[in-house]
């Protein structure tokens, strides 16, 4: 099947009260590993696309692989811009045959972000492409936008209410205490699932977004840290939380930082072990079997969208 808005998968994650991942993605052994996950589960996935990942790996070749993961697959798939940082990124990506973009506004005031939204919203519509906007901000860094931990601003469900009427945006991100990268918490995690239920009140057909969510799978961080990692203190969003968060009204969670953490694992590991290893193939096909593995887990234990493609 063809690349797909989220139009659908997200009428059925609010009916059926399930989240749909999703995932960076940088390379090809990103775009295999979450694809091939997703369709061994039978679930619908979200390929997602940072600036940055822009930059690094070029439009071009990621159009052209998340294409040919389409044609190897049998499963709803749908490209998105994450947190597009402007209305010209958003075009480009339309243009380019994206099928879903974010427009993050968060870094403006209210009445900014929602014309900078509604702008974006009416070129997407006119192509037949969804649009995510955010509205609160989240602690921690967001692609090109710094927001310090003391400046972190929950949702206000009310302002949720007008913000979604005035922009027509499709599918709402907001910040109930989640934060991008692999340090979320100083001391036990807590997410405000009161603030999230008063979003849903006012906002019950709304697809709502979490961002910042991966759980620094504990075990990833170790790996890491045996085999010449340093990354002391992470700490993520636990996999009951966000069983939680999907089983409660959120139907997008984006996971970037577990994938890297996978990734990076098995590249240490593999070189620590086999230091006479030099062939590629044998540290990049470990990382995706990780990649693989990761993503399987979460589709299947924590977000509960397997079968539902
Ligand atoms: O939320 C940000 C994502 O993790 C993307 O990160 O801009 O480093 O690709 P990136
Ligand atoms: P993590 O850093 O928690 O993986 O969040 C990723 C994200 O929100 C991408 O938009
Ligand atoms: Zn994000």
């Amino acid at each position: 099947m063809p690349l797909v808005t989220t139009k659908e998968m997200f009428e059925k994650s609010i009916k059926e009260h399930f989240a749909i991942g999703a995932f960076n993605i940088n390379n090809m052994e990103f775009i295999q590993a979450i694809t091939e996950a997703a369709d061994e589960a039978k679930s619908p996935v979200i390929l997602q696309v940072s600036s940055g990942a822009i930059k690094y790996a070029k439009m071009n070749y990621l159009i052209k692989m998340v294409e040919a993961a389409v044609k190897e697959t049998n499963i709803p798939i749908a490209l998105h811009l994450d947190h597009g940082p402007d209305f010209e990124t958003c075009k480009m990506c339309i243009d380019s045959g994206f099928t879903s973009v974010m427009i993050d506004g968060s870094k403006y005031d209210f009445e900014e972000n929602v014309a900078i939204t509604k702008k974006v919203v009416e070129y997407a519509h006119s192509k037949g492409v969804v649009v995510e906007a955010e509205l609160g901000k989240l602690a921690g860094v967001e692609d090109d936008v710094n927001v310090s931990e003391d400046d972190a601003r929950y949702t206000d469900p009310d302002q949720a209410k007008e913000f979604v009427e005035r922009t027509g945006c499709d599918s709402l991100a907001i910040a109930i205490g989640t934060s991008h990268g692999a340090y979320k918490f100083k001391g036990d995690a807590k997410l405000r699932f009161d603030i999230l239920a008063k979003i849903k009140e006012q906002l019950p057909d709304t697809p709502i977004v979490l961002h910042g969510a991966s759980s620094v799978v504990p075990e990833l961080v170790e790996m890491c840290n045996q085999n010449g990692g340093d990354i002391p203190g992470a700490k993520g969003c636990p996999d009951e939380m966000l069983k939680q968060a999907g089983e409660t009204g959120v139907s997008k969670i984006n996971v970037d930082t577990d994938l890297r953490l996978a990734m990076t694992a098995q590249v240490r590991r593999v070189f620590k072990e086999e230091p006479s290893v030099f062939d590629p193939r044998k540290y990049l096909g470990a990382a995706r079997d990780e990649i693989k593995k990761t993503v399987a887990h979460k589709i299947t234990d924590v977000f509960c969208s397997a079968n539902k493609a």
